[in-house]
């Protein structure tokens, strides 16, 4: 009897550690996948592991971002929405080593001081450098600390993940900055006045709309299949010749509500790299339209600074750091002045 009880003791107990030890592995296994996958991109991932969400690099076009796929947030300013409900959230696009570009957008339009009793939230979305020299990630994580205005995820920071960079967005606001009424996607490029389009495209004592996006809308369009362009796109990635319309990429403003909407469409459809295209694609799927706005304010080209024509306009693209600094100083302080009726 003693034995029997021993045996089956024993029998328990191992039968325990080898339980214990197979979820240990396992939890391992896929706490650590993602990393080395990240790490190992290029290299064949195993088509058998049942733990691998990116599909195989022999299936996917390497035109074609990864997605939908776990990134994780490495910077993520929570405190930018915590003390309120923002009016408008400024997504600017930047790069790891721009930092010259995102001193000046703090310092001119993006200075959330600037806007009275409006809310306004100013956020930079990075991917991951290139070449990730410790240093580069060191010094953003040193100006995050000054700032706390960076929003960073684990993808690599190219031309052709800029759509990744705009789901980074719209996830962050949705998960984290839900109370939001209006997001602004915008280029670190460009000069905005943000004032034009709180008080006269937004307009804060109004009901906030659902289901808006606006911008330079391009009617009709179709990817480029030659490959002599930049913005090269074979029909692997996109097999269609017509993009449904979409908003130009360098600034397009949208109700927060649209974030988890869009978030959600892209999960399930196949992603492009034309961040603004894609976002079209989206808003096709959703079966909402895009809503036009007056001509003239949101220009997606160069337009020489004259004080009073910056008044009445949203967006002005083609701007470095040092000509917006330039133009700022007079805009700003200037900007009550009266201006002459036409
Ligand atoms: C933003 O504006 C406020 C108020 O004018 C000013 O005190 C502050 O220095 C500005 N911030 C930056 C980064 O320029
Ligand atoms: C901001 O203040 C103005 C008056 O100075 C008021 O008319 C407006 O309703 C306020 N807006 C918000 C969003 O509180
Ligand atoms: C996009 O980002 C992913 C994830 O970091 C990376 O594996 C891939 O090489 C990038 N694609 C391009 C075209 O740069
Ligand atoms: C692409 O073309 C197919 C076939 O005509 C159509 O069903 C689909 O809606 C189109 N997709 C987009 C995004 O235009």
């Amino acid at each position: 009897m003693a034995a029997e009880r021993d045996f089956w003791r024993f029998f328990l107990l191992s039968a325990l550690a080898v339980f214990t030890l197979a979820g240990f592995l396992y939890n391992k296994r896929t706490g650590s996948l993602k990393v080395s996958s990240i790490i190992s991109e290029h290299q064949e991932p195993s088509p058998q592991s049942p733990y691998v969400s990116l599909p195989p690099t022999t299936t996917r076009h390497p035109l074609i971002p990864p997605y939908p796929y776990p990134y994780t947030f490495l910077m993520n300013p929570l405190k930018k929405c915590q003390s309120g409900n923002p009016f408008l959230v400024l997504l600017v696009v930047s790069v790891s080593p721009d930092i010259r570009s995102r001193l000046a957008i703090r310092e001119t339009w993006g200075n959330e001081s600037n806007y009275g009793n409006v809310s306004v939230v100013t956020v930079f979305l990075v991917g991951l450098p290139t070449s990730v020299t410790d240093k580069v990630q060191q010094e953003l994580e040193e100006e995050n600390r000054i700032y706390g205005d960076i929003v960073q995820q684990d993808f690599m920071d190219t031309y052709y993940n800029l759509t990744l960079k705009t789901l980074m967005g719209m996830e962050w606001v949705a998960k984290y900055c839900p109370t939001a009424s209006y997001v602004m996607k915008i280029d670190s490029d460009m000069f905005l006045n943000v004032e034009y389009l709180i008080h006269k495209v937004l307009l804060p004592d109004s009901p906030v709309r659902n289901n808006y996006l606006t911008g330079y809308i391009v009617p009709t369009s179709g990817p480029m299949r030659s490959k002599a362009y930049k913005w090269y796109v074979p029909k692997e990635v996109y097999p269609n010749d017509t993009y449904p319309p979409y908003c130009a990429g360098p600034g397009y403003v949208f109700s927060a509500d649209l974030t988890q909407k869009i978030y959600d469409v892209a999960q399930t459809i196949r992603v492009i790299p034309m961040e603004d295209s894609f976002i079209g694609i989206c808003m096709y799927e959703l079966k909402i339209p895009l809503t036009t706005s007056p001509p003239n304010v949101f220009n997606g080209h160069w337009i020489d600074y004259e004080r009073c024509l910056y008044n009445k306009l949203v967006t002005v693209h083609h701007y470095t750091h040092e000509k917006l600094r330039e133009v700022w100083t007079d805009f700003w302080s200037k900007r009550k002045s009266e201006c002459p009726k036409k």
